[in-house]
């Protein structure tokens, strides 16, 4: 199995690190060796932790090579992941992808290219990091009705609420931390104005709801004008602050139903399972009609954890490359429509 790595940052750079210490038991698990062929990044060198020869600042090419089974975007952005994951797919290779903020815009695109071509599309990275979600809802329930997906999906801001909770500490530097630590995008405004959480909520509300979301449909609100003194008069109310994605089915009055997504920094009672989540870590929670209430709680973002799903995902294209299947397959979607924040 051949793949291309798109991107050798905080996430790349740990799924090349996983794909290399850990060659033999993947093998085993695959059923064939994965193989790296290349590592697309914009500044190749030798300090890059592998071969010179691996490196590329052409990503079309690498992606078009014959000996390319699975491409793996790890670059981020829009308009080139975009080109490049629609070129591997309709070449007939399975992708994998962390790119929330693409996929909240073009899901429906790239699904539809991974359909026609009969290949994979895999994407559990793109939600909470390590913490498997996407594969509960899209596989574990999809036989149930889910009827609200809640919780905390951005590690920077719940790093950043945590620290200046706990400690006290400074707004500015605890976001320059997280950019250190690499839970922070690399423009740190789409993690403090809500823009990631909108679009892992789009996404989540899009697979939970079996609908198309877009970040656009979401209500989003940052946790830019929280201060100390917010934090300590929620503290006041045995509250703390969290910045939460809320999606849910809201029932209308003429028996159909709407989807309301929002996100904005909420009171949360201490008592409350959502606010001891601290540092980088997320939790969600999922409510099913039969499955009633359940819980995924672990590390939101960084780049081991972030590639532990990435490659989750790999394995499981490889699988299917090598033994033949796919999935799990988009659902034929309903048109639901969205509720705006005052219906609320
Ligand atoms: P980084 O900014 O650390 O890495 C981006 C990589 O892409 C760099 O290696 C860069 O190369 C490479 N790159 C950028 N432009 C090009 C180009 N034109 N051609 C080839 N390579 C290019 O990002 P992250 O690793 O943090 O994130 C990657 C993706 O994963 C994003 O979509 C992000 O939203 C998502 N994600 C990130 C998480 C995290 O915790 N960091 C968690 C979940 C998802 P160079 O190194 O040479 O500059
Ligand atoms: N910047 C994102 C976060 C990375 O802080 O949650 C994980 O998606």
């Amino acid at each position: 199995m051949g793949v291309a790595v798109l991107g050798l940052g905080n996430v790349g750079s740990e799924v090349v690190r996983i794909l290399q210490e850990h060659s033999e038991d993947l093998e085993a698990r695959v059923g064939a060796p994965l193989e790296l062929r290349g590592v697309a990044v914009r500044r190749p060198g030798k300090d890059r932790g592998i071969p010179e020869e691996l490196q590329t600042t052409d990503a079309d090419s690498l992606v078009a090579r014959d000996d390319v089974d699975i491409v793996v975007e790890v670059i981020g952005g829009m308009d080139l992941p975009r080109k490049l994951i629609l070129s591997a797919l309709n070449s007939g290779k399975s992708v994998v992808t962390a790119n929330k903020a693409l996929l909240a815009e073009h899901t429906g695109e790239l699904a539809e290219a991974a359909e026609l071509h009969r290949v994979d599309l895999y994407f559990e990275a793109a939600v909470a990091g390590a913490i498997p979600v996407i594969r509960p809802l899209t596989q574990s329930l999809a036989g149930d009705r889910v009827n609200k997906v809640a919780g905390i999906v951005n590690g920077t801001t719940n790093f950043i609420l945590s620290a200046m909770d706990e400690t006290g500490a400074d707004y500015a530097e605890t976001l320059a931390e997280a950019g250190r630590l690499g839970y922070a995008e690399a423009d740190p405004t789409a993690d403090v104005e809500g823009y990631d959480a909108a679009a892992k909520a789009a996404i989540l509300a899009s697979i939970a709801f079996h609908t198309r979301v877009t970040a656009g449909d979401v209500y989003r609100e940052g946790i830019s004008n929280i201060t100390a003194a917010d934090l300590t008069s929620a503290r006041a109310l045995d509250c703390t602050i969290k910045l939460l994605s809320i999606c849910e089915r809201i029932p209308t009055p003429d028996g159909k139903e709407r989807i309301s997504a929002r996100v904005y920094p909420a009171l949360v009672p201490l008592s409350h399972p959502l606010a001891s989540v601290n540092g980088a870590f997320n939790a969600v929670v999922v409510e099913g009609e039969n499955a009633g209430r359940l819980m995924f709680y672990g590390q939101g973002a960084g780049g081991a954890p972030t590639a532990s799903a990435v490659m989750g995902d790999l394995v499981m294209a490889a699988r299917n490359k090598v033994h033949g299947g796919r999935g799990p397959r988009e659902s034929k979607y309903a048109k639901l429509k969205i509720a705006p924040i005052g219906d609320i």
